[in-house]
């Protein structure tokens, strides 16, 4: 059965092809209110782009637990071989435009949420395991120089390499990007990580720090940049393509997820700082323990409510997993829900998408743009009941058990220089990692964009690379000089 067409209002419309006139040449009566109301909601179709990472893809799966982790977490989703955790994942381009190519070398988001009996937990990471920065006060400034120049509103290779050749720090997440996983061959055929460093504590009180690893049971793929430049005219959203197709096709993608686990004490007298974003743990120190299988096997029905209106923040924590020092994800923790009410609106997470699917928000916050929404997972969203706590009246009450074990902080409080700790030891372990083939076409991709910017910054990045390793810095020159 066809429904009747409805004005917003529920009222049947009578003609939705042609407007209220005087006389068959116009001009159009202010009173076709149905023509105002159609034109006025479409000017407010748009809200607005996520500031980095607006072009992306996603779709809800399960994570099924192959490997109790008890003795580490008391997080329900980690407990029980066999359990199943419903999760929604979106996958992202960084510095473009919500328009933008899916081919772009740059990192590739991977934010994946757990809608677990505890509440919503989202690991909201990469496909890189370590980042440009090891401080938030940074990020603006880097994100400035990925996007376009404020004057002539170009993408600014200059400012790029400026901005790396002052921060060090960033060598190790550059080679990566630069290198032949740079440019993936789609969302399915890279792995995804949780890049910072998380605690976890068990039944014991006992914390651990971890690092979460999605390996791709697809394989690693990745484009050339002749290939890259060539899809990026052919089928700029080639990878949106992909990832929908493969699972409406019922091709699931899946993804193994392992975790390195660090007791407590140990972050103390390892001589790598374990709350560095731009360093890993090599699995030597610290092997990869398997938890689970990550799999995507539902496409969303509605990309915009529930894609575009997804809000992930690695604030989302669950009893059993929560936050460590890293001074990174400090300041994520403030970043993401702060735009997120920005965005989308102070009730963004009484969307369908954000709500705890698997357990229930009962809490005492109130009112704000469109609020009453109730959560479809859970009917009534209590909103009239008592709003204050505590109370005599049967209002939700905190559960004591789930507290996090107390962390011991010491130091004081001042601004260290970001530039004490080392920042080529493992940049320079990546490069010795690849093969010549790898390592030749690593410098020819640097070389490409290092090539168009001043003499002076491209000395400054050539002594970068020769504190990684010799063979990167000569490499490099040698594939600058050919191009001039
Ligand atoms: P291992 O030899 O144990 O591991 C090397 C890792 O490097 C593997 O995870 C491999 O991924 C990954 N890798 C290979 N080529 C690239 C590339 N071009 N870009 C990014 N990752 C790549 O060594 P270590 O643990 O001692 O680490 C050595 C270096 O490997 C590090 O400095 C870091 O750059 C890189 N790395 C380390 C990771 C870690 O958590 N320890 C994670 C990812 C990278 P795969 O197994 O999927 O092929
Ligand atoms: C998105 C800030 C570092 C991964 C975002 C958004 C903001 C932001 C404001 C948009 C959120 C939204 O509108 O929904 C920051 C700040 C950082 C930082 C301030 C540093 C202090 C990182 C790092 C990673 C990362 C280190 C990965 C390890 C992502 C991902 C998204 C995102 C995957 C997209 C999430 C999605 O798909 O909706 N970031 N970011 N960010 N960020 Fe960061």
């Amino acid at each position: 059965m066809t429904h009747r067409l409805t004005a917003q209002n529920g009222a049947p419309i009578s003609d939705d092809q042609n407007s209220l006139t005087a006389g068959a040449r116009g001009p159009v009566a202010l009173q076709d209110w149905h023509l105002i109301e159609k034109l006025a909601h479409f000017n407010r179709e748009r809200i607005p782009e996520r500031v980095v990472h607006a072009k992306g893809s996603g779709a809800y799966g399960t994570f099924t637990v192959t490997n109790d982790l008890s003795q580490y977490t008391i997080a329900d989703h980690f407990q029980q071989v066999g359990k199943q955790t419903e999760v929604v994942v979106r996958f992202s381009t960084v510095g473009g435009e919500a328009g933008s190519a899916d081919a772009e070398r740059d990192p590739r988001g991977f934010a994946v949420r757990f809608y677990t009996k505890n509440g919503n937990h989202d690991v909201v990471g990469n496909n890189t395991p370590v980042f440009f920065l090891r401080d938030g006060i940074k990020f603006p400034d880097f994100i400035h120089t990925q996007k376009r120049n404020p004057a002539t509103n170009l993408k600014d290779p200059q400012a790029m390499w400026d901005f790396w050749s002052l921060n060090p720090e960033a060598l190790h997440q550059v080679t990566i990007l630069m290198s032949d996983r740079g440019i993936p061959a789609s969302y399915r055929h890279m792995n995804g990580y949780g890049s910072h460093t998380f605690s976890m504590w068990n039944n014991n009180g006992e914390r651990f720090w971890v690092k979460f690893h999605f390996k791709t049971q697809q394989g690693i793929q990745n484009l050339s940049n002749e290939q890259a430049d060539k899809l990026k005219g052919i089928d700029p959203d080639h990878a949106q393509r992909d990832l929908y197709g493969s699972i409406q096709d019922g091709d699931s993608p899946r993804w193994t997820l392992y975790l390195q686990i660090m007791p407590e004490l140990d972050a103390e007298k390892y001589d790598i700082n374990p709350f560095d974003l731009t360093k890993v743990w090599p699995h030597k120190d610290y092997p990869l323990i398997e938890a689970g299988v990550l799999e995507l096997n539902r496409n969303a029905e509605n990309y915009f409510n529930e894609i575009e209106q997804a809000a992930f923040a690695p604030s989302n924590l669950v009893p059993g997993v929560g936050a460590s020092p890293d001074k990174m994800l400090q300041a994520r923790l403030f970043a993401y829900a702060d735009a997120q009410r920005y965005r989308i609106g102070a009730n963004y997470n009484q969307l369908p998408v954000n709500c705890p699917h698997a357990s229930q928000a009962n809490h005492y916050q109130r009112a704000g743009a469109f609020a009453g929404t109730a959560c479809p997972y859970h009917g009534d969203s209590k909103e009239s009941g008592v709003n204050y706590g505590p109370n005599t009246q049967g209002g939700p009450e905190q559960s004591a058990q789930y507290a996090e074990p107390p962390l011991r902080l010491s130091g004081d409080l001042d601004r260290y220089d970001r530039f004490a700790e080392e920042n080529f030891a493992q940049a320079g372990d990546l490069y010795r990692l690849m093969d010549e083939s790898q390592q030749q076409a690593l410098a020819d991709t640097i070389a490409a964009t290092l090539s168009q910017v001043t003499v002076e910054v491209q000395q400054r990045m050539l002594a970068q690379f020769a504190e990684a390793d010799a063979g990167y810095a000569e490499r490099v020159q040698q594939a600058i000089a050919k191009r001039s």
